[in-house]
Parts: structure tokens; C-alpha cells; sequence
């Protein structure tokens, strides 16, 4: 039977799937990316060569694998040419290898300065990548959009640019404002034709032959419009169940859901964060965790393990394995802390994640504290190798979530982990 895994962040993005991904992906024949677009940055090391990827699933490094961008994301064309070129000798890319899918929609210089232009209209901006992401996924829901089969058709593509004109004259005004990006836009077509295809139908095939999919989410859970931290958000369904409309495959078909986490947490742009740690703690996890954002270089706002919205996570998900990353970065404190419910003052004790913003503004976390630990964590092996105290906290984290740890990722290198319980 085809194996089919889903992968997804379990946070609030920048969990460090790149690496993980690029781990579980041994395991497959071919690695899908469902949604979302170039706001996605992952950085991963290829024969010891940092490599950052926004848009390629993390798994094309690998030898005899298919990667799929399907129905659900949205494409910057330059940007992925572009990216396409930077990797050319590391991973192999033709159109057997890279199926880019036909119904996903573009990012048109249009959509990025839509995107600029909200931001800097809204009373509390989200704080959004400014890839233009919202806006394509707003004209795919307004059924106004451009997608990867139309743009690659010239005739197809100047009917989009007329039509959209003609509906709206900042449109047509921004066409004539902007021609050189627009000329610029329109020359990634011939090299991204060669690649364009019925990617669900092909991926469908596969698995009825019995082929391994690996469904790879970008972002994380906590940003998924419906079930994240509206408005602060991205535009797309970060979650587990979004997979399968985005592929176009049956939710009967998946077989395992792994969520990767930070053993903290952090959160790029606006939102109710609250474990964010303001203090010298925070700095000193940013500096050595290097929480600065792989697409647009912010810094990233640095707090506690939210046990409460990883718990949340990983019902809504499914999760049958959580991957702890990064824990050597708290090596060294003093005392480690996870939040393990919420202080609302007039709501009282919360232990769920609430859906408004204000109220989840509000809450101050209820800490359960660990001792820290200040040996070196060990690169490889099984978390029993680890320091005693480290141990306690995976332990606890695992209780908490009710999730199996099944790895820990103690450096940035492709082998540096622990395998953990199953
Ligand atoms: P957008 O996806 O660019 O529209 O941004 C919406 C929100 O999602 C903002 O808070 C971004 O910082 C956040 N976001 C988008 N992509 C990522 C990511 O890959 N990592 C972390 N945060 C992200």
C-alpha cells in the first residue's frame, strides 16, 4: 500500500522543517508541497552548502525523488526560476523530476503591490512577508486569479492582463506604471512551460501504483486561516486536512501526520504570542537559535514552548509524531519553562487556544519549570543520550502533548538528531 505522510509545522512557522523534510523524505518516491508560496523560507545543508528554499519542497535534493508544487500553492515565477538556477547542481530538475501543477495560482507584481499597499493602509499591520501572498489567494477565491496554466499560454496570459485592466484601472494604471516588472514577470514563462502539468492526476496515478508520497506544509499550524491566530495568519490551510484538497487527494489515502516543533517557539510579525519572552532570555535564544527570518532577515519574537498550542496543534492535526528540533539551543539556561495553560482575567483558566485576538492577547501563561541543563548535547544517538534534565523535559512535553517524540534535533547538520519513541 502507498505510504502517504504529511508533514506540517507545528508552530508558528520556522520550526526547521527544511532539514526534517528533507530526512523523511528518504522514505519517498515523491515530496508534494501543498500551499502557500516564496513567504516560506527553508534553509537546509547539501553536501555541507547552505541552501535556502522558498518555494522547491525540500525533498529534490534527493536522488530518483519527484517534487511537486500541487494545486494549493502559489507560484512567483522569477522567484522559482531563479531558484531553480541556484540549485541546478545539486538537485536534478527536469520535467520527469518537477511537476509544477497547472491549477496553482501566480504572484503577479500586481498581488506583491497589493500586498505592500494593505500593510501600510491597516491600523495593526500583520506584518506579512509583502510576497503578495494574501492577495493571489484572495483573487483565486474571487475567482479572479491567474493560474500556472494560463500564465504559461501566451494568449491565455494577455487575456488575464486585459480582463484584470479592464475590471480595475489601478490594474491597468499599475501595468503602464510598471512595464519593466511586468516584462520581467512574462519572461519566466518558456522556462517554467516545460514543467507545467496535471500534477494531481500524476500524483493520484502514483499512489494507485503503490508509490510513497511525502505532503509538505509550509508555514505552520498556528497560521492556518481558519484554525490559526486570525487575523494573524497566512492565507492558506496550513493544516494537516488541507493536504488532501490541495493535492487532490482522498483524506483516506493518509496513513501518518508528523508535526515538527521547536522546543521553544517563536512567531515572525503581528499576533498574540503569549510566551514571548522579552528579556535577556529571549535575546540570548534569538542569537543562538539565529531567529532571523530565511525570506525576509526580521527577527523573529523568541519566547517559551507553548505546551497549550502545541497540544491544540496536534488534535487538530492528527499528529501520530512530534519532532522536537533545535533543543540544543537551550543548553546553558538555568531553568527551561513550558506553558502548560492560560490566565485570562476575567475568563479564568483557559486551556485551549481561543479564537479571538484580544482574549488571547490577554492570557498570561501558566509555566510548568524545568531544571536546565549545561552538558553538551549529544549530536547523534537516542534521546537517552541526552542529559538527564533534557530528558525530564522531552519527557514532560510528550505527556503534556500526548503525542510520541519521535526524534530531537540537537544541531543544524543533516545527521544531527536523536531518535526518540515510537
Ligand atoms: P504572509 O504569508 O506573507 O501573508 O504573512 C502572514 C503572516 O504569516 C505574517 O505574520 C508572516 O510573518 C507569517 N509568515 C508567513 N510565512 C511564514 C514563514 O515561513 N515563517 C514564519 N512566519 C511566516
Amino acid at each position: 500500500m502507498s505510504q502517504v505522510t504529511i508533514s506540517i509545522g507545528a508552530q508558528w512557522g520556522d520550526e526547521g522543517k527544511g532539514k526534517w523534510v528533507d530526512v523523511l523524505a528518504a522514505d519517498a518516491d515523491i515530496i508534494a508541497r501543498y500551499q502557500g508560496g516564496n513567504n516560506a523560507g527553508h534553509t537546509l545543508y547539501v553536501n555541507g552548502l547552505k541552501v535556502v528554499l522558498h518555494q522547491l519542497p525540500s525533498g529534490i535534493f534527493q536522488k530518483g525523488k519527484i517534487a511537486a508544487l500541487a494545486a494549493g500553492v502559489v507560484v512567483n515565477p522569477e522567484e522559482l526560476v531563479a531558484e531553480m538556477e541556484n540549485v541546478k547542481d545539486l538537485a536534478e530538475l527536469s520535467p520527469e523530476t518537477l511537476w509544477l501543477s497547472s491549477r496553482a495560482h501566480v504572484i503577479t507584481p500586481w498581488h506583491i503591490y497589493v500586498d505592500g499597499r494593505r500593510e501600510s493602509q491597516m491600523t495593526i499591520p500583520i506584518g506579512t512577508t509583502k510576497r503578495g501572498i494574501g492577495p493571489t489567494y484572495a483573487d483565486k477565491a474571487a475567482r479572479t486569479g491567474l493560474r500556472l496554466g494560463a500564465y504559461v499560454n501566451t494568449r491565455k496570459l494577455d487575456q488575464w492582463m486585459h480582463d484584470s485592466a479592464a475590471r480595475d484601472p489601478v490594474f491597468a494604471e499599475h501595468l503602464k506604471s510598471h512595464a519593466a516588472q511586468w516584462e520581467a514577470f512574462r519572461n519566466s514563462q518558456a522556462k517554467l512551460a516545460p514543467f507545467v502539468c496535471a500534477a494531481e492526476e500524476n500524483i493520484r496515478a502514483a499512489a494507485k501504483a503503490g508509490k510513497s508520497l511525502l505532503l509538505e506544509g509550509a508555514q505552520g499550524a498556528l497560521l492556518d486561516i481558519d484554525h490559526g491566530t486570525y487575523p494573524y495568519v497566512t492565507s492558506s490551510s496550513t493544516s494537516a486536512a488541507a493536504a488532501c484538497q490541495y493535492i487532490g487527494l482522498a483524506p483516506k489515502a493518509v496513513t501518518s501526520v508528523i508535526g515538527i516543533a521547536k522546543a521553544y517557539l517563536t512567531r515572525v510579525g503581528t499576533g498574540p504570542f503569549p510566551t514571548e519572552l522579552k528579556d535577556e532570555i529571549g535575546k540570548q535564544i534569538a542569537e543562538r537559535g539565529h531567529e532571523f527570518g530565511a525570506t525576509t532577515g526580521r527577527p523573529r519574537r523568541c519566547g517559551w514552548l507553548d505546551g497549550v498550542a502545541l497540544k491544540y496543534v496536534a488534535e487538530l492535526n492528527g499528529l501520530d509524531g512530534v519532532i522536537l528540533n533545535k533543543i540544543d539551543i537551550l543548553t546553558g539556561l538555568k531553568e527551561i519553562k513550558m506553558a502548560v495553560a492560560y490566565d485570562h482575567p476575567t475568563l479564568g483558566r483557559l486551556t485551549s487556544v481561543p479564537s479571538e485576538p484580544d482574549i488571547y492577547e490577554a492570557c498570561e501563561p501558566v509555566y510548568e519549570t524545568f531544571a536546565g541543563w549545561s552538558e553538551d548535547m549529544p549530536k547523534t544517538g537516542s534521546i537517552k543520550d541526552m542529559p538527564k534534565a533534557a530528558q525530564k523535559f522531552v519527557q514532560a512535553v510528550q505527556d503534556y502533548v500526548e503525542v510520541p517524540i519521535i526524534r530531537v534535533g540537537t544541531g543544524p547538520g543533516p545527521g544531527e538528531g536523536l531518535t526518540g519513541n515510537r
